[in-house]
């Protein structure tokens, strides 16, 4: 598989590059990565997801994909080798002190581009497969999460630092449904999809916006459906019953692979988005995980 290339900041616009109406994708975008189990599920149902529907890029949220809490370097390669073309994170970002200076290297793997310029990685990286360049751009809400800029606001600066892109896909990390639905209403029509994570719960309202942006309110995780959002249910339950502290372990029970497929036609534009829940096809007896 080859390695996909970042390209941080982009190229210089080159007239007519956006308007050739020829951006046919196939893009699989996939939900918060939840621990080893999140891995291995994602390892087991990208072959099948890539063969079934012709994949051109897969992107993927990678913020919980160590041990239910950030991402390290080998997780990261993990990802890649299996294919990834980019991988976006969220609020738990700086969990592992080990991915700092990863995330200043030249691997497509972004953080919220409304953190502060000071924090380590970029917010914006650019990937190329079969002629097509994507843009990706990772986004934080402000509504009770901790995010040094506004979104809305910083979102103007991220387009601008792709320069010329076939497509265009923002995955918004935001607690709330509202942050959510408004971006992708700000942004219809400008990029090809605005896809929401964090809650780790699917939205049932996947839909094309009149400008012909894809959009989701969330797409879920890619983990236990077992467990609390990720977390072991008796623990989850027990803390929320006793009010005193509980060490939280990842759940291991009914993983399942959530994400939406958009399908892109020209340029910036979408022509469908449809939610993907899939259970992980294998047990996981004799697998890799950890
Ligand atoms: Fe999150
Ligand atoms: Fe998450």
């Amino acid at each position: 598989m080859a390695e996909p290339q970042a390209s941080p900041t982009g190229t210089p616009a080159q007239d007519g590059d956006a308007q050739k109406g020829d951006g046919e994708a196939r893009i699989l975008f996939v939900g918060d990565i939840v621990g080893g189990i999140g891995r291995q599920t994602l390892l087991d149902c990208l072959p099948i997801l890539r063969e079934r529907h012709e994949l051109t890029f897969v992107v993927v949220n990678g913020e919980n994909a160590a041990g239910g809490l950030g991402i390290t370097p080998k997780n990261a390669d993990q990802l890649f080798a299996a294919g990834v073309d980019v991988i976006t994170l969220g609020n738990h970002t700086y969990h592992r002190r080990e991915i700092y200076p990863y995330l200043e290297g030249d691997r497509p793997i972004v953080r919220p581009a409304n953190f502060l310029r000071s924090q380590p990685g970029r917010g914006t990286c650019v990937v190329e497969r079969d002629g097509l360049r994507l843009g990706v751009i990772n986004l934080s809400g402000n509504l009770y999460l901790r995010a040094g800029r506004s979104a809305f606001t910083e979102i103007e600066v991220a387009i601008g630092e792709l320069g010329a892109v076939d497509h265009i896909l923002v995955d918004m990390h935001a607690e709330a449904t509202s942050e959510k639905i408004a971006m992708g209403w700000h942004l219809d029509g400008r990029v090809s999809a605005v896809v929401g994570t964090h809650t780790h719960v699917p939205t049932a309202d996947a839909r094309i916006l009149p400008g012909g942006t894809a959009y989701v309110t969330d797409v879920g995780m890619t983990g236990p459906r077992g467990g609390v959002i990720g977390v072991k249910r008796e623990q989850a339950i027990e803390s929320l019953l006793t009010q005193m502290p509980v060490r939280f372990e990842t759940s291991e029970e009914d993983p399942w692979l959530m994400g939406a497929l958009i399908r892109c036609s020209g340029a910036l534009r979408a022509e469908s988005i449809e939610p993907v829940l899939m259970p992980r096809p294998r047990p996981a007896a004799g697998s890799t995980d950890h």
